[in-house]
């Protein structure tokens, strides 16, 4: 459905995206994951057409963007930050996006009421969107992104600031999309959206596409290693640990996290006797070891490192 290929763009002298090649299938979520500031927004907005391209090639169902319909009739984009008229009502910024889109009439109508019916807005529709809760006008977002039944819809980071409920009430409408054969390109923060929501991963940095893949091959790059989660004693000084046990053979990583000290281990848990014998040589009492495989937080910070962007 949708090809991106050698995609760059640059600001001055700053290069935001630096030749991204990726595909998206009919019925497809691709989950676009990257740090703050690695290209993910500026990448959208070209697939998008709201911003110009330096290089690259996109094409929707084989058509170049540039050669086909307007790319605003076969792609709903639904922005990181929220494009809604407040003094409006609901269904009047559906009205207005509809028309963006060369809707009107009936067809304007029933495009609206399914777009609020989608999100669970049927009910506030005709309520000023400013009197709305931050939840409530993300969905209403998601349904102006919607409303003209895009063959590939967009999604940029969703969820940011939604309860539960809402969270949830978005997964069911982008896996209802989905079921539909749209093709989905979603970004996001949130590791586990991505494990729950996304077929294949690709993980951006600095511009660039740094990996590819299903959930499990992404995990499997990190090979032999585990993760092993140890919790000290109360008298014992977490930081301590973390240096002891970072220079020992094996160890990828040591961090401290949510009171526990975070080891990546090569080869897993044969490591543990190592890890639990230096830590006891060293007189800090070991009061819970767990070992977890690996997730997708593991392989992003993996591969993007741990240091801010800025
Ligand atoms: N209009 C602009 N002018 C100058 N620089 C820009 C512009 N838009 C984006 N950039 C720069 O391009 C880089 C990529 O930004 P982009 O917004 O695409 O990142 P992102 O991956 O969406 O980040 P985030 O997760 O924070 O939303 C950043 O260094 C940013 O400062
Ligand atoms: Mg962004």
């Amino acid at each position: 459905m949708l090809s991106v290929h050698g995609l760059s763009k640059s600001f001055g002298e700053r290069v935001a995206v630096d030749g991204i090649s990726f595909a998206i299938a009919s019925g497809e979520i691709y989950g676009l994951l990257g740090p703050n500031g690695a290209g993910k927004t500026t990448s959208i907005s070209m697939i998008a057409g709201i911003l110009a391209r330096d290089t690259g090639e996109i094409t929707i169902d084989g058509i170049s963007i540039d050669d086909g319909p307007p790319a605003r009739a076969m792609i709903g984009i639904v922005p990181q930050s929220i494009t809604l008229y407040l003094d409006l009502t609901a269904r009047e910024n559906l009205d207005f996006w509809g028309r963006m889109y060369d809707l009107s009439g009936a067809a304007l109508r029933d495009a609206s009421d399914g777009a609020l019916d989608a999100v669970g807005l049927t009910r506030r529709a005709d309520d000023i969107v400013g009197t709305y809760s931050g939840g409530m006008q993300r969905r209403l977002n998601l349904a102006c992104g919607i409303l003209h039944r895009p063959k590939l819809v967009i999604l940029d980071e969703p969820t940011v600031g939604v309860d539960p409920q809402s969270r949830s009430a978005i997964f069911d409408l982008v896996e209802r999309l989905r079921d539909a054969g749209t093709a989905i390109l979603y970004t996001t923060h949130y590791m586990e959206e991505a494990e729950r929501l996304c077929a294949r991963i690709g993980i951006i940095d600095s511009g660039r596409l740094i990996a590819e893949g299903t959930r499990a091959e992404l995990v499997a790059r990190l090979g032999q290693e585990a993760r092993i989660e140890i919790g000290v004693g109360r008298g014992d000084s977490l930081e301590r640990a973390e240096r002891i046990v970072s220079e020992l053979e094996g160890v990828v990583s040591a961090t401290v996290e949510n009171s526990h000290l975070h080891v990546i281990a090569d080869h897993g848990a044969n490591r543990l006797p190592t890890l639990l014998s230096a830590l006891l040589n060293a007189g800090t009492v070991t009061e819970s070891v767990r070992v977890v495989e690996p997730n997708l937080e593991d392989v992003f910070l993996r591969m993007t490192g741990r240091a801010l962007r800025d």
